[in-house]
């Protein structure tokens, strides 16, 4: 691997640029991660691994080296079958977290997951990768924490039960979120490339 070769995360979200970078910073990987905060293209599909794709390929001509883009869903299997889903963004805009909470009656019974995609240009195969991860949980009764974004707040996952997503610190978040996952994926895949 060559040292110090730059890679752009291309995003307007600071708070994901943010998990990321730390994740690159912890596994010491030799990439210069840059945000590049430029409109790629957004398609309604029906799965996230469409939009992550479509939007990678909608910016191909404009970045100059290996860039990825970055794309997440929160699901509320039950009760509510999957929903927000794809929508998650314009649901969280509309109706927020109040507005989830609102839609589910026994929160003991709830189960509820983030799914993340990264989609990867890699120049030197001048070829598209993807990489995918999965948190398992339930959904809060009440919105909880300060840190993190979205739907960070009432999302309770499996793997520390007693904190949402919001009362956890970046560096345990990553540990065990969507993102997380999906981006040890990318980081191996960088590292044996
Ligand atoms: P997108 O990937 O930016 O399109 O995210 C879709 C929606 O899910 C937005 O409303 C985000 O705020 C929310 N979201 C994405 N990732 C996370 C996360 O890690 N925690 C909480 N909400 C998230």
């Amino acid at each position: 691997m060559n040292k110090d070769q730059l890679l752009y995360f291309v995003t307007g979200n600071e708070h994901k640029f943010s998990e990321v970078s730390e994740l690159f910073q912890q596994k010491k990987i030799n990439y210069d991660l840059i945000q590049l905060d430029i409109n790629p293209i957004e398609i309604q599909a029906d799965t996230l691994s469409e939009v992550a794709s479509f939007k990678l390929k909608s910016i191909q001509n404009q970045v100059n080296g290996s860039f990825f883009v970055e794309d997440a869903g929160f699901f509320v299997d039950t009760p509510l079958n999957g929903f927000p889903g794809v929508y998650s963004s314009y649901v969280f805009k509309t109706i927020g977290n109040e507005g989830i909470l609102r839609l589910i009656k026994d929160f003991g019974t709830s189960k509820a997951h983030f799914v993340s995609y990264f989609a990867l240009y890699y120049t030197p195969s001048k070829k598209m990768f993807l990489f995918e991860g999965r948190v398992d949980g339930k959904v809060s009764s009440s919105i909880k924490g300060t840190q993190g974004f979205g739907y960070d707040p009432i999302f309770i996952p499996d793997e520390n039960p007693a904190k949402t997503f919001a009362e956890l610190s970046k560096k345990e978040k990553n540990e065990i979120s969507h993102r997380g996952k999906a981006l040890d994926k990318l980081i191996k895949f960088l590292k044996t490339h």
